[in-house]
């Protein structure tokens, strides 16, 4: 499904004596389906506001949001068979979890959309499966005594197990540990392509935005400040960093292979294995 947003502005109602206006404020996307879009910005620059009008939480107060079919404005009820469509992991998600075994978690989603049992259950072994996670073994345990990259999982699976057809992720790996957070992001990666949803991916981590989007939106003090392929936004070292973000680790190191004279090439991120091959070259040219 494609979701466009045209001047979508939602201000929160806050007094605080300052002139600080808060929320999101015309906003404009263009996401086509199956798309990968990252969304990156500083703590409060509008991040979550603005993923949380794509199932309709928050209802634009200008502006319209549209999803596939459906188009959302400051009026628009009956909300239901939207928020089927748009799966959203919220920030921690693992909070949520708040049944006695994994499969009743996982199966709270499903039974609010009315499926029968056995659809039910079709849906829970699908998601599980897509996560690495054991359905026999793992069913009737509690959610409480998982690691938290297990307890994660199942906290995206219950959201899987709706079947949505965009889904949106607001920091999924935060808090993990290394490990945890690199198998989040590969099976992240091949659930993307094997349900070819149309995914947001909200991050702090700007080599995790490079590996998995192809397509970034910078935010700022609730407004899009640029956008651009993944490639080029991340290209704008300076300004990425005048926004109080970071660069990926690749284009990190050419900088300062930069500074010291020793690279003159464009300083575009690139894969691990990209940048040791240039490492390589370099220390061959130097040895020379
Ligand atoms: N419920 C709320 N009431 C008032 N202000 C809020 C509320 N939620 C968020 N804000 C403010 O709106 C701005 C955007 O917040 P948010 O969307 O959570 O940003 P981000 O996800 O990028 O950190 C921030 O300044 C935040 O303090
Ligand atoms: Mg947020």
């Amino acid at each position: 499904m494609a979701v466009i947003l045209e001047n979508v502005y939602y201000k929160y109602d806050v007094e605080d004596n300052t002139n600080i206006e808060y929320g999101i404020f015309n906003i404009n996307m263009n996401v086509e389906q199956g798309k990968t879009v990252g969304i990156i910005g500083k703590t409060g620059s509008g991040k979550s506001t603005l993923m949380q009008h794509l199932n309709a939480l928050y209802l634009p107060q200008k502006g319209k949001v549209i999803v596939g079919d459906f188009i959302v404005d400051k009026k628009s009820k009956d909300l239901r068979n939207l928020r089927k469509k748009v799966g959203m992991v919220f920030q921690y998600p693992e909070d949520q979890l708040f049944e006695e075994t994994i499969f009743n978690d996982l199966a709270f989603g499903p039974k609010n959309l009315g499926l029968s049992k056995e659809q039910i259950e079709k849906a829970i072994r699908g998601a599980m499966a897509d996560l690495e996670l054991d359905f026999d073994s793992m069913k009737d345990r509690s959610p409480y005594q998982l690691s938290g990259g297990q307890k994660r999982k199942v906290a995206i699976a219950s959201v899987l197990a709706m079947n949505p057809q965009i889904l949106v992720l607001d920091e999924p790996t935060a808090g993990l540990d290394p490990k945890s957070k690199k198998d989040l992001l590969n099976l992240l990666i091949s659930i993307k392509n094997k349900r070819n949803l149309t995914l947001f991916f909200v991050s702090h981590n700007m080599d995790d935005v490079f590996l998995l989007t192809e397509y970034i939106y910078v935010m700022c003090d609730g407004r899009i400040v640029f956008e651009g392929s993944t490639e080029e936004v991340f290209k704008e070292n300076t300004k990425l960093r005048e926004l109080d973000l970071g660069v990926p680790f690749s284009v990190e190191v050419l900088e300062l292979l930069e500074k010291r004279g020793m690279y003159k090439g464009p300083l575009k991120p690139m894969e691990l294995e990209e940048l040791a091959d240039l490492l390589v070259g370099i220390i061959r040219g130097k040895n020379d």
